[in-house]
């Protein structure tokens, strides 16, 4: 895909198909994660979990149930993969450098044709609870911190004419 084409389809997902993710479109995404721009190349303070596990997918779903009170809620809409990115720096910083990697593997799944989504809230509540932590192999000193859903979108997203955003105001200081 051509890359502006690449930035006009990317939307996110909330319907995901059953059908597993290829291996190698897994690993093609990961890698572009770590062609991400981090601060100080300080890229030892992050981390990668990729989870295909269902019980741990079913896990983080639980636990967001849990938290909400909803207990139909469903942050991952069924995706069978969720890439989750740690960081030992929950500062500002940290919370940057996450967002790199998180949009890049988002553009790298549009580009193979995946939907996906940047799910944030069911990591928040996940990273409270230890346990969960340790079953999504986060390291010590590590918060998960946001996280890529990838997998096949029911509905296939085309490329847009016009942003979503019309909002946001853009000056030219010249
Ligand atoms: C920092 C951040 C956190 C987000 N967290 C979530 C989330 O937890 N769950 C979700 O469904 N979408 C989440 N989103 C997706 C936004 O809701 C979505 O990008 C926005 O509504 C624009 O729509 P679009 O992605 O289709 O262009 C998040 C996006 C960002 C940038």
């Amino acid at each position: 895909m051509q890359f502006s084409d690449v930035l006009k389809t990317r939307v996110s997902t909330r319907e995901f198909l059953e059908r597993p993710v290829p291996e190698v479109a897994v690993r093609h995404i990961v890698d572009a994660a770590l062609y991400a721009p981090v601060g100080m190349h300080r890229y030892e303070t992050l981390h990668l979990s990729v989870i295909t596990n269902r019980e741990v997918l079913e896990r983080i779903r639980q636990t967001v149930a849990k938290a909400t009170g909803d207990e139909k809620a469903d942050p991952l809409h069924g995706a069978p993969v969720l890439i989750v990115v740690s960081t030992s720096d929950t500062g500002t910083v940290g919370a940057l450098n996450v967002s790199c990697l998180v949009e890049n593997m988002l553009l790298a799944a549009t580009d193979l044709g995946l939907g996906n989504l940047y799910v944030r809230g069911a990591i928040d509540v996940s990273s409270k609870d230890a346990a969960l932590a340790k079953e999504m192999n986060v390291p010590e000193g590590f918060t998960p911190m946001a996280s890529v859903a990838v997998g096949y979108a029911a509905s296939p997203a085309s490329p847009r004419e016009t942003p979503k955003n019309n909002v946001t105001k853009v000056d030219f200081v010249e």
